[in-house]
């Protein structure tokens, strides 16, 4: 008899423990970041305190300019409240289709979860984690982030704060082998003029300079297998020049003094 009562208290845990383990104080697994891709669902459906006093960023270390395919970026998001508990939850999406992409590598207190990553303890209002491009050029990519604030009273109300947030594009700057145009620049860093030297046989190239936050800033013709192009009234610092020719593309860094 005793034998049975303690099988039934088993039987009672698995339930009870699930539920726990699927507690929000761990993170959400249904796509509420807010997104096209997530049918713009987010947090505010059971935190209902609107958004007042509360924001939240997503930082990355992607370059401005474009990530490289199969690359590892970090990406942090920090809610600012004056709450108590925090969560968050992020995803990727294609912009073409909002179909997701990359994958994620979870950091401390936040756990992947399909196609998204979420926090793993609400003690804290930021968490840094790891996001991997794809293989492959898919296009422009962009963040979704959903986040709570909550007041810890142990249920989902008008007292807790929801907020989203998303980033600019991010453009593809590794091309796949067959489709990039190499090219030579010089000198690198620079402060007059760059020279910009074709591969043999291509004899013309649209020419785009991106300063570090991808706004346009230069654009210019190359007519002849090397061509100098004035960089003097740039501002000193870091720019992405692009190159296109007949259906191939080049990038590459380049630094005004
Ligand atoms: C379907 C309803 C529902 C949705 C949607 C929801 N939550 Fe919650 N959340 C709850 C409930 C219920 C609680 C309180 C019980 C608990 O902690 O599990 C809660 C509690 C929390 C807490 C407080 C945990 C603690 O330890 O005090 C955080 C943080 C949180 N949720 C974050 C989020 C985030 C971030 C999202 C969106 C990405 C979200 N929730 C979406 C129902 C929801």
């Amino acid at each position: 008899m005793k034998k049975n009562y303690f099988f039934k208290f088993i039987l009672f845990l698995i339930p009870f423990s699930a539920f726990i383990l699927m507690s929000n104080a761990g993170g959400r697994d249904d796509g509420r970041t807010g997104s096209p891709g997530d049918g713009n669902a987010s947090c505010a459906a059971c935190h209902t305190g609107g958004t007042s006093g509360t924001s939240v960023a997503i930082t990355t270390n992607i370059p401005a300019g474009g990530y490289q395919t199969s690359t590892e970026y970090d990406i942090t998001v920090t809610t600012t409240s004056s709450a108590s508990r925090h969560g968050f939850q992020l995803t990727a999406e294609k912009t073409s289709d909002n179909g997701k992409v990359g994958s994620f590598t979870a950091g401390a207190n936040t756990r992947v979860t399909g196609d998204r990553i979420t926090h793993s303890n609400a003690a804290q209002n930021t968490w840094t984690f790891k996001w991997t491009s794809p293989a492959t050029d898919v296009g422009n990519v962009k963040f979704y982030a959903a986040s709570v604030a909550a007041n810890g009273n142990g249920g989902a109300d008008s007292g807790d704060k929801t907020v989203t947030t998303s980033t600019s594009d991010f453009s593809v700057l590794g091309i796949a082998k067959e489709k990039q145009l190499d090219f030579a620049l010089y000198p690198n860093p620079s402060s007059n003029n760059i020279n910009i030297q074709l591969p043999t046989g291509v004899s013309k190239a649209e020419v785009n300079l991106f300063d570090i936050s991808g706004r346009l800033v230069k654009s210019a013709t190359v007519t002849s297998s090397s061509q100098l192009v004035d960089v003097k009234d740039l501002s000193s610092g870091v720019y992405v020049l692009k190159i296109q020719s007949e259906g191939k593309v080049g990038a590459k860094q380049f630094i005004k003094e």
